[in-house]
């Protein structure tokens, strides 16, 4: 019954695919960075960093021989910290086991860090021709309707066999572009939020859920489980021009980025300045700051901050703590958009902002 869908939606592609650097050159390379970043990231957002990102980065070895910090830095404000590591790792991989070129087999890719079921499908499809699934949100969202189903796409077992039904259709000659009209639809037509535009869909004669006047209701995901809330007092420790901040920890959340210091539940003043006393450094005035929150997956940070302006010491290395030129650490230090809000008072801009005022 799906098979029916193949042509028209084929044909709607080749005249409204929106034109995307990563569909230009399909060089394995490219889609599996643009790939990387769409997870997670609206087209629009990625945009930007995915030029900077293929001009410092511009092939699989200098991603596997880029420093730490300086690989953070190109992906600080895209979030999820994580995926661009294990790009790290990967590259490394295929530099050592495939001579820098990626490998032209599906699990061959799906072996490699970081590249699950979605993504060896649109690298191997859109970069190699091979007839994989790459059966991401949208897509889930443009089947659950055309087929009328309410089963809950969050659950793996939906998925895998959603990634069945599409591989049986996938046509041969075009299975990169296949793949990628159906995510272009679940984009631009068959919308996520709002109303879906129907009138316009290449699909709508043989969509169930339009028929049945359901399209609003579908797909169905059942509710994720609650975040974790956690309180935080995020100090912006000022002494002259410079500003504290430190390494987070090589594991966990934020592994490995650097941060405004900060503390765990929401302190007074007083327990403020006691830890700063502590740590060496002479406070001489401090002002509270505005609360803010930041929305992780699985945890949320309630944070409340201050301002402490310090006497001029020879600084300490306490709590892994150190002193830099506010814009020093906008050039090279990594810091998560979790603490944006708090990073204004050190007059630097982060991630997505740096591109959009320059
Ligand atoms: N989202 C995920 N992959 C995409 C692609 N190749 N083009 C547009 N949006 C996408």
């Amino acid at each position: 019954m799906l098979k029916q869908i193949v042509k028209p939606l084929l044909s709607w592609y080749d005249g409204h695919a929106r034109v995307l650097p990563w569909r230009e050159d399909r060089h394995p390379y490219r889609v599996w960075v643009s790939e990387i970043m769409l997870q997670q990231t609206r087209v629009e957002a990625v945009k930007p960093f995915f030029e900077r990102f293929l001009k410092a980065l511009p092939n699989v070895k200098s991603l596997a021989e880029c420093p730490e910090d300086e690989l953070l830095k190109l992906w600080e404000g895209l979030g999820y910290y994580n995926r661009v590591r294990n790009m790290q790792k990967a590259a490394r991989t295929v530099m050592e086991q495939y001579g820098g070129e990626f490998p032209a087999d599906y699990e061959k890719l799906l072996s490699l860090p970081g590249i699950g079921h979605y993504t060896a499908g649109a690298i191997g499809s859109i970069a190699f021709n091979i007839p994989m699934p790459a059966v991401d949100g949208n897509v889930l969202r443009v089947l659950s309707r055309v087929k009328a189903s309410y089963d809950d796409i969050l659950k793996q077992s939906v998925k895998s066999n959603m990634e069945k039904e599409v591989q049986k259709i996938i046509p041969a000659d075009r299975a990169g572009d296949f793949n990628q009209a159906l995510i272009e639809l679940g984009a631009i037509v068959c919308v996520p939020n709002g109303k879906a535009k129907c009138e316009i869909c290449p699909l709508a004669f043989c969509c169930m859920a339009r028929e049945k006047g359901i399209v609003d209701e579908l797909p169905k995901k059942k509710a994720k489980k609650e975040r974790r809330l956690e309180q935080k007092t995020v100090l912006v420790l000022r002494e002259g021009d410079r500003v504290g901040i430190r390494k987070r920890s090589a594991k966990g959340l934020l592994a490995g980025m650097y941060e405004l210091p900060n503390l765990e539940g929401c302190l007074g003043e007083d327990e403020v300045l006691e830890y700063v006393r502590e740590c060496g450094l002479s406070p001489f005035r401090i002002l509270p700051l505005a609360g803010a929150k930041h929305v992780f997956s699985h945890v949320e940070w309630q944070m409340t901050g201050y301002v402490v302006s310090l006497e001029e010491t020879e600084s300490m290395d306490h709590d892994g703590l150190f002193f830099i030129d506010a814009k020093e650490t906008e050039e090279k230090y990594p810091i998560p958009a979790a603490f944006a809000a708090y990073v204004r008072y050190m007059d630097i801009v982060l991630g997505q902002e740096r591109y959009e005022e320059r």
